[in-house]
């Protein structure tokens, strides 16, 4: 049994900056250009192979621009690799960058309607569950303003209450939980403690090595758009820190 399975991944990127230079130079040379600019594109992902167990909490671990993001991407289904297969199977709750999945003009209680549509419930579905994610946000005071208008922490608070309480069961998380105040971080880890009891297969991206250490059973260290280690959280956090000491 496998919740993901990356085999081969690879994604890349084109280049803006030889994009552009190349089309002065392609006036002259098109198929030239063409052929270079095809060539030339940023591999964000390099052929990244891995498995996650249902019920396996997996921390992505690496530096700035190493791939983490754009793998959470792939397996929310928001990119498509070029190369490469990836399979998924259960229902993913993604929790990415601050505020994806929400437009900021409509407010909080109609984004919580969108995000629960985007995920396929249905509005009954949503209604049950409406007040619960309501409750844990604690912004019932705002729900009737437009999200733009909320402050980060704020968007974080509706992100994480709208992800955890529409039964995921690949729950990705992008480097969210450190928005928060202290209390709600507390909020936010205990529930993520309530989804490990309950086998639900997690995926965290931070740069907050003790948290990954505390909470994942697995590491994966990303450097580059490749996997450098792939193991034990106590084995793969120290060679990480020493590596980037
Ligand atoms: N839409 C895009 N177009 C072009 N390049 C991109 C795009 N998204 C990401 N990249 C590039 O891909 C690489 C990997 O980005 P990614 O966001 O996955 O990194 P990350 O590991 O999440 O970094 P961070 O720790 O800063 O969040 C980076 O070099 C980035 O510049
Ligand atoms: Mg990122």
């Amino acid at each position: 049994m496998i919740a993901i399975r990356f085999e081969h991944v690879s994604k890349s990127y084109p280049r803006y900056g030889h994009l552009l230079a190349g089309l002065k130079f392609s006036l002259l040379r098109f198929s030239e250009t063409f052929r270079a600019f095809k060539r030339d594109r940023f591999m964000a992902l390099n052929d990244v192979s891995f498995e996650v167990k249902p019920g396996e909490s997996l921390g992505l671990i690496g530096p700035n621009g190493s791939g983490k993001s754009t793998t959470l991407a792939l397996i929310a289904g928001v990119l498509r690799p070029q190369v490469g297969n990836i399979e998924i199977r259960g229902r993913v709750s993604p929790l990415l960058e601050l505020g994806a999945g929400f437009h900021p003009e409509l407010t909080g209680r109609e984004n919580i309607f969108l995000n629960g549509i985007l995920l396929g419930l249905t509005r009954r579905e949503i209604l049950s569950k409406q007040d619960e994610i309501i409750a844990f946000s604690e912004l019932e005071p705002f729900l009737d303003q437009p999200v733009r208008t909320y402050s980060s922490g704020m968007v974080a608070r509706l992100g994480f209450s709208v992800a955890a309480h529409l039964d995921p069961e690949i729950l990705l998380i992008d480097e969210v939980l450190s928005v928060g105040d202290l209390k709600f971080q507390a909020k936010c880890r205990q529930k993520l403690d309530d989804f490990k009891r309950r086998q639900v297969t997690i995926v965290l991206v931070s740069h907050s090595l003790g948290e990954v250490r505390g909470f994942c059973s697995r590491v994966v260290w990303l450097k580059s758009g490749q996997i450098v280690a792939d193991g034990a959280p106590d084995a793969v956090v120290p060679l990480y820190e020493k590596a980037m000491a």
